[in-house]
């Protein structure tokens, strides 16, 4: 793995989502503090009784700030106690927050239930949007400042289980894009999307088949799954000066599974099954 030492030194910054080690947030707050960075924690009220993120936050020095991302006071009071914290702006945003009620259900995509739905694209994406704009009229992220939320390949591909999921990251990654117009214009700040790889985390093994998932991408992408460690890498490289006019993007993170269409190890595996049948 790359030596990222002090690649962020001197950043501030916020991270939302981290709720046990699995979290991809998890990995890119041990990953930014490495780096050199400081930055708060927030997560729902029930994730902080539930979760683990005071270890976390005793590890990094970090301030945890309770939030639940769909309710714009509370993501108010996380700029205003961040700021307050650093005594300044903030250089980085982490977005990784998801959740729908229909997957966790079981209630498969032609038979929703329209108000876990409803919540699915309010936690997931519409969150997105109220971070963004309370960031952007608080005028709380220095300029070329860096917000990043993750997707997932379901925004684009249509992928079995992955539900109203799929609706969510679609409306996501066009916030973003949307959003990354104005911000970038007006105040110089990049947002972006990171699709990540399927990932073992809390969220991630709640989709349907999941581990059937796992597998398949592994034997289709050239260069396997990419970790939730992975893709803290790619985090801190977003957050870094290094990528500093890259934004309005959809970042595939995957090991290279969104440009295949079949891969020898996946074709392998397929003909077995055909074996099976004889
Ligand atoms: N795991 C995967 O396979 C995968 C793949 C691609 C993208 N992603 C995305 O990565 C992000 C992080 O998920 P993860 O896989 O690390 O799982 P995770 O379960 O560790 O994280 C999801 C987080 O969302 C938080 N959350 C849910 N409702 C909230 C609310 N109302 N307010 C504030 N926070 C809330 C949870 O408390 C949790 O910390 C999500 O956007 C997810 O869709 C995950």
């Amino acid at each position: 793995m790359a030596n990222t030492d002090s690649i962020l030194k001197g950043k501030k910054g916020i991270i939302f989502g981290a709720l046990n080690n699995k979290s991809i947030a998890w990995k890119v707050a041990e990953k930014a503090y490495e780096a050199g960075a400081e930055f708060t924690l927030s997560n729902a009220p029930v994730a902080l009784r539930f979760g683990d993120i005071d270890k976390l936050a005793e590890k990094c020095n970090s301030l945890v700030i309770a939030a639940d991302a769909t309710i714009l006071e509370d993501i108010e009071k996380v700029f205003k106690e961040s700021m307050e914290f650093f005594g300044g702006k903030v250089d980085f945003v982490l977005h990784s927050i998801g959740m729908s009620l229909n997957v966790r259900k079981g209630n498969v995509y032609n038979d929703l239930n329209y108000n876990y739905f409803q919540k699915t694209l309010e936690v997931s994406a519409l969150s997105f949007h109220k971070l963004l704009q309370t960031a952007f009229s608080m005028d709380a992220v220095n300029e070329w400042g860096s917000i990043v939320a993750l997707s997932y390949v379901a925004a684009q591909r249509t992928l079995y289980g992955y539900n109203d999921m799929g609706d969510a990251k679609a409306l996501l990654e066009s916030i973003s894009r949307s959003f990354g117009y104005i911000y970038g214009r007006e105040k110089k700040v990049r947002v972006n999307t990171i699709s990540q790889s399927p990932t073992p985390t809390t969220a991630g093994s709640g989709v349907k088949g999941f581990d059937s998932l796992l597998d398949f991408t592994e034997r289709m992408s050239p260069l396997g799954n990419a970790s939730a460690a992975d893709c803290a890498g790619y985090c801190i490289a977003l957050f870094s000066d290094l990528t500093r006019k890259v934004t309005m993007q959809n970042l595939f993170h995957d090991g290279g599974f969104s440009s295949m269409g079949m891969s020898l190890r996946a074709m392998t595996q397929y003909d077995k099954s055909f074996k099976d049948c004889d």
